[in-house]
């Protein structure tokens, strides 16, 4: 069985470049629902420890100190087969790669830059969702 549920990040690099109403309007065109959103300035330890399965990652120290080099917009998304389906609105985690018409591919600027974060599985956009927001705050 797959979730409704999916988590993401706009990523600082996209967020300054003021990408984040497109970026925005084509994951609400798209047909996901906003159960959640804000604008978050992470700190070095709140970064490593979302990113913590990556932590013996040669990539993990530079993706720590990127994502908490401005704010990012934090949301939990609600669709039919979410993980998946907004895995493929974003494209390949190298922008690339991505095909055209993704977010990454219109936004991303590199590997690292690649303008949002998307949740890998069901479990982990449940495990995400809760490092962010509360019950309360999914509505
Ligand atoms: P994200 O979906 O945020 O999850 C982990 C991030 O690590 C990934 O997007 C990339 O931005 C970043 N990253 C940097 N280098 C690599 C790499 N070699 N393989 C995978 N992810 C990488």
């Amino acid at each position: 069985m797959t979730g409704k549920l999916t988590f993401t990040m706009i990523k600082p690099s996209a967020v300054e470049a003021g990408h984040s109403g497109k970026i925005l309007d084509m994951i609400i065109t798209a047909g996901f629902h906003i159960r959640g959103i804000k604008k978050v300035k992470l700190s070095t330890a709140q970064a490593g420890k979302f990113y913590e399965v990556h932590k013996e990652r040669p990539f993990y120290q530079s993706l720590v100190a990127y994502m908490t080099s401005g704010p990012v917009y934090a949301m939990v998304l609600e669709k039919e087969d979410a993980v998946n389906t907004f895995r493929k609105l974003i494209g390949a985690t190298n922008p690339a790669e991505a095909e055209e018409g993704t977010i990454r591919k219109k936004f991303g600027l590199s590997l690292e830059k690649n303008a949002v974060h998307g949740s890998d599985s069901d479990e982990n956009a449940i495990i995400e969702s809760h490092f962010f927001f509360s019950e309360l705050e999914m509505n």
